[in-house]
């Protein structure tokens, strides 16, 4: 199987990489130059890989971003640090889902993933708080569930999945999971790859968490 891993320097990206065989090609900003709030460094980047990946995982994110700590309130929304969320955690993805797309056979299997949160999921939501980040993941949810149907028509035998990877012990979430159990990002990894190998075409557009259980949106 040959993978490629964008966010391959994340916690867990790097553990995907690590995860996905020989075959597997990483891509990051700090290793690579990868800046997925830059639509040309997308086209530039993914414009080079050889062709064809039997799977693409995203693994980019931030929950705090330039020094902008996840919001526990309505008055501490701020324009700017929402749109920062929105442009890596939601429209940077589905540029790369654009640009992706000429990277997966039209004839065979193959899949294009990128990991939400389930704080996306508005169902879920009993908890508040959070705002930018939980409406950039639940925007996320929705341009991908939205490409899947249209990636179906040229594709039909392509994957488009967002998985939820459980509370993972990396640098994203080190000074919010409390007392939350936390998955070493090796084991995360191997959760997310299981989930991914059994997804069918059957499955595109769904939202899993790491048992590969659907998520309400
Ligand atoms: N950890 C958790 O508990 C948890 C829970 C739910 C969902 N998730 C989701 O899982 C994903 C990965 O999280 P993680 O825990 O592995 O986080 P992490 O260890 O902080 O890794 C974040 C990754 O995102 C990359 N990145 C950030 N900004 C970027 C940009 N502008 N362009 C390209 N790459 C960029 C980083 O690249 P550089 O370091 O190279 O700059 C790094 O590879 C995120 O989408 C997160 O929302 C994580």
């Amino acid at each position: 199987m040959r993978s490629l891993i964008i966010g391959s320097s994340g916690g867990i990206g790097a553990a995907l990489l690590a995860a996905s065989g020989p075959n597997a090609i990483g891509l990051s900003r700090s290793q690579h130059g990868l800046d997925i709030t830059d639509e040309a460094s997308i086209a530039a980047h993914l414009g080079a890989q050889e062709t064809p990946f039997d799977r693409i995982i995203i693994a980019t994110g931030a929950l705090e971003l330039n020094g902008a700590r996840p919001e526990k309130s309505l008055r501490a929304l701020d324009p700017a640090a929402m749109s920062a969320q929105f442009a890596l955690n939601a429209i940077g993805p589905a540029l790369v889902l654009k640009h992706a797309l000429r990277l997966i056979p039209r004839d065979r299997p193959a899949q294009i993933a990128t990991l939400s949160a389930r704080v996306g999921s508005i169902g879920d939501n009993a908890l508040g708080g959070w705002h930018s980040y939980r409406a950039a993941k639940a925007a996320l949810n929705q341009f991908f569930h939205t490409g899947a149907m249209e990636i179906a028509r040229t594709h039909p035998m392509a994957c488009v999945a967002l998985i939820h990877p459980g509370t993972v012990a990396t640098k994203l979430g080190a000074d919010y999971s409390g007392n939350h159990p936390t998955t070493p990002p090796d084991q995360a990894a191997q959760n997310i790859l299981d989930v991914l190998n059994g997804l069918t075409p059957a499955n595109t557009g769904g939202f899993f968490d790491w048992q590969g259980k659907a998520i309400p949106w």
